[in-house]
Order: C-alpha cells, then sequence, then structure tokens
C-alpha cells in the first residue's frame, strides 16, 4: 500500500453508470459514485474535493483538459501538489504510483534531475526568445536522426498544432481537401478531426461537438482501425480527392490498441498507389515505443509524422517532419503557412534534448519494455485470478487492459469494455495508492524512474483491487 493514511476505513465506492453512450471519445459514460459498506483502504481527499468544488467556480469544469475530472470513472479528481520520479504527492499528503505520467511525457520520471539542471540553466538564459536559437537545431537534428521518416522538422507548441499543421500540408502538397482518419483515433482538438464514425463503412464525417461546422468535416472520412479493405474502399470512392489518411500507429486513445503489422503495410502500399500522404501520428507514441518511434518499431515508414510529449520532456511542444519535398511546402520555405509565437520555445528545447538523450542510452527501452511486460502481466493475471474478463498488452513503456474478453483490434471492440467496472477498478487502485488513467479508454505509460519494488507492489494492490470489485 502506498497511501499515506494506511487504516483500513469502512467505505468502499461503487460506481454507477448514469449514461450509456459508448460511441465516442466525446460521450463517454458519465458514472457516478454511491457507497457500500464494504472494507477497504480509506483514501483521505478532503482537500482534493474543496480545491476541485472551487475549481469549479473559476475553470469550465473545473480543469483545464476533459478527462482530469474523472468523469469517466466517479468521484473528484485527485489534485497533486507535487511529482517526483515515478509518484505523484497529492494535497491531502497522499503518495501515488503514477502510470499516468502527465499522459506520455514523464517518460525519465517526473522532475527527472538531469532534465530539470539544463531547464534551471536555461531559465537563467531566458524563457522565449521569439528568434531562432541553435537548441532548435540540435533538438532538430537528435529527431531527424532517430525517425526515419523525417528529413525535416518544424515545432510548435502541442499536439494539437502538430497535427493541425501537418494536415494543412498534407492537403497543400497534394493539392486535395479529403483525409481518412480511424474510429478512436485521437489527433487533438481541431475541427476537422473532432469526427465520430458512423455505422458504415464509407462515411463521411459529422461533427463531434457543437461548434463544429458540419463544413469542417465534410472532408474527413472515418474508418475502422485495422481494417484495411475499408481504407481501399474509401479511396475507390474517392478516386484522386483524399490527401492522406492519418492514424495512431499504436492507439492509445481507445486504450491500449496494436495495429496489425499488415494493416500498416498495407496502409503504407495503398497511400503510395493513390499518391496520397501517409501521416503516423506520434505524439502519443514518438520516442516511447523505441528511438526511432513506431514506426521504427513497425517497419513501416510514413511520409509524415506528428509528434509532442516526450519530445518536450514535460514542457509544452509538438513537432511534425517529414520528407523534404513535403515539408518544403511549409513557409517561410513553402506557400503554406503555420507559425507560432512560442515555437522553437528555449525551455521546451533543452528539456526535449535532455529527455532525448537519457533515451537514447543503451537499454532504456529494454528496461522500459520489462518493467511494462511485468506490470500488464501482473495486471491481467490479477483480473483472471478474480473471475474478471480481461485483456490487454503493451509495447516498450506504453500499455493497456479492456474489461472484455476481447480481442480488442477497433474501437468497437473497446466499447465492449464493462466501463462500470472500471470505475471501480480505478476507484480501488486509487485506495491501494496506484494512480492510473481515469478512463477505459486511455493508455497506461511506464517510465524509466519505475522500480522492480513499485512494480511488486502494484501488481498486489491489483490482486487485491480486482478481489474487491
Ligand atoms: C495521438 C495524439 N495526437 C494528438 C494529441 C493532442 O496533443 P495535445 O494534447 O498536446 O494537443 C494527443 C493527446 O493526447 C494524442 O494522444
Amino acid at each position: 500500500m502506498f497511501a499515506a493514511t494506511t487504516t483500513l476505513g469502512a467505505t468502499k465506492f461503487v460506481v454507477a453508470k448514469t449514461s450509456t453512450s459508448t460511441s465516442s471519445r466525446a460521450r463517454r459514460s458519465t458514472p457516478r459514485v454511491r457507497a457500500q459498506s464494504v472494507q477497504a483502504p480509506a483514501l483521505n481527499t478532503t482537500r482534493s474535493s474543496e480545491i476541485f468544488k472551487a475549481a469549479q467556480d473559476i475553470l469550465p469544469g473545473g480543469v483545464n483538459s476533459p478527462v482530469r475530472a474523472f468523469k469517466s470513472v466517479g468521484g473528484n479528481p485527485i489534485v497533486f501538489e507535487r511529482v517526483k520520479d515515478a509518484y505523484a504527492f497529492d494535497v491531502d499528503g497522499n503518495k501515488y504510483v503514477d502510470y499516468v505520467g502527465s499522459w506520455g511525457p514523464a517518460i525519465c520520471g517526473h522532475a527527472n534531475d538531469r532534465v530539470n539542471e539544463k531547464l534551471k540553466a536555461q531559465i537563467d538564459k531566458g524563457t522565449s526568445f521569439g528568434a531562432p536559437c541553435e537548441l532548435e537545431n540540435a533538438l532538430g537534428e537528435m529527431v531527424i536522426e532517430r525517425v526515419p521518416s523525417v528529413e525535416m522538422v518544424r515545432f510548435c507548441n502541442s499536439g494539437t498544432e502538430a497535427c493541425l499543421s501537418a494536415l494543412r500540408v498534407m492537403r497543400a502538397y497534394t493539392g486535395r481537401d479529403m483525409i481518412i482518419k480511424f474510429e478512436g483515433c485521437y489527433h487533438g482538438h481541431a475541427d476537422p478531426f473532432l469526427v465520430k464514425a458512423g455505422s458504415g463503412v464509407i462515411t463521411l464525417g459529422l461533427p463531434d461537438s457543437p461548434g463544429v461546422p458540419a463544413a469542417a468535416t465534410a472532408t474527413t472520412l472515418c474508418a475502422t482501425y485495422n481494417n484495411l479493405d475499408e481504407v481501399k474502399a474509401l479511396f475507390a470512392a474517392n478516386p484522386g480527392k483524399i490527401a492522406g489518411v492519418i492514424l495512431e500507429p499504436v492507439v492509445g486513445n481507445s486504450g491500449f490498441i496494436a495495429p496489425d503489422k499488415e494493416f500498416l503495410q498495407g496502409l503504407r502500399e495503398t497511400c503510395t498507389k493513390e499518391g496520397a500522404v501517409l501521416c503516423f501520428d506520434e505524439v502519443m507514441t514518438g520516442f516511447r515505443i523505441a528511438k526511432g518511434c513506431a514506426q521504427e518499431y513497425w517497419g513501416v515508414t510514413p511520409d509524415l509524422t506528428t509528434m509532442g510529449k516526450v519530445i518536450g520532456g514535460g514542457m509544452p511542444v509538438g513537432a511534425y517532419g517529414g520528407k523534404r519535398e513535403i515539408m518544403d511546402m511549409v513557409a517561410p520555405a513553402g506557400p503554406m503557412y503555420q507559425a507560432g509565437t512560442l515555437s522553437g520555445n528555449p525551455l521546451a528545447m533543452v528539456a526535449g534534448i535532455e529527455t532525448l538523450k537519457i533515451l537514447g542510452e543503451p537499454g532504456q527501452y529494454e528496461k522500459l519494455d520489462k518493467l511494462t511486460k511485468r506490470l500488464i502481466e501482473g495486471i491481467l493475471k490479477a483480473g483472471k485470478d478474480n473471475g474478471h474478463a480481461v485483456c490487454g498488452g503493451h509495447i516498450s513503456g506504453m500499455f493497456g487492459f479492456f474489461f472484455t474478453e476481447g480481442p480488442v483490434k477497433n474501437f468497437a471492440d473497446a466499447a465492449k469494455s464493462d466501463t462500470e467496472k472500471f470505475g471501480r477498478w480505478h476507484r480501488a487502485m486509487l485506495e491501494e495508492g496506484v494512480y492510473l488513467a481515469p478512463s477505459q479508454y486511455e493508455a497506461g505509460f511506464m517510465s524509466l524512474a519505475h522500480t522492480e519494488a513499485d512494480i511488486d507492489a502494484t501488481i498486489a494492490a491489483a490482486q487485491r483491487a480486482m478481489a474487491r470489485i
């Protein structure tokens, strides 16, 4: 047990779902939490609840990004005070082993000493230049050297920005408007990507959120992940009109879903044949799956790649890069406009450089893989030992599991999960001092700071939690 408060309490939270929709990221179910008299560790979250209550008057929904509000799992979010290495510490004095890692960036562990040292030194030299600096070259060269598809790179400030810019360059380069994305893949919150998939094979996009004009998504086509035939059918139905295909080369935004290698290879061949751009959204997988990102892991080279999270080492960052002839479209080299006041920010650059240096040292991805394999195998065993239908997997330091028999190959499979049970599991693990992503439809992240002892303790906690839910 990791929680600072270790006495056994008399209250167990049980999630009861109040909404039934499971058809999209935006519609994830909103459970509520009720109390039952079952023994469970006490978790004092008084101060967290007070702060969150106050935040609801100040910030929409009390948060600056929706999933943080715990709507999918019930209960109030935990308010963090500080993070260090593999751990998060909340405002009530509880300590958690953290498998969210700021949603991926904290791959070297939170507040890594080496990264922090570089950041502190940079602050004295200035936090923003708005002018060229050599650090941009240094990080750019590291990205180009490691990522097979990238010959030139443009830095920006978030994954959303990277993806919307990549979309623009796909269209500018091909002179075509339509794109294909996949149900359950998330590419940030730019209008053209906020599309829920329809039930048909060839489904024209409809906006997923009020405020997104139908025209903004009219050129977005949606297909089922791991289904190459659907993609081919979309190309056949729209000859010469599709600029490109964008996807997560390992899905993390419907929970963890691995692609079939043949699916990725088929997309590569189809895009080449159709004169369309293949874009891997590696905002999550970039430098997490492998030193050369998911494209190196799968041996499939896209034309364009988007990045974020890890390359900022915990600072706000995004990037897109690819073949020189495509990137030459971007202003001022070419006519496609894209800009940013804080782009190439020196703090983000130094944090990214040091993070990639650490990740470039021998054995780092093997370490992530070994720890993560043991963790996910332990969680799955705990589930099965206690009679739950579970399936899941991992690649390197990215993992996930679903409360369903599986296999899970796409979003529709993932949506068969028992999300009410996930809510109970999430709360039970919090009570055990383990911080997991507050949604069945999110991946988990390991860091280099996690220890074998953390994994042992988490697996033991998972056994107890699975027995309670
Ligand atoms: C695959 C993917 N693309 C894009 C984004 C958007 O990135 P950001 O939240 O930095 O805007 C995310 C965020 O989680 C992501 O996972």
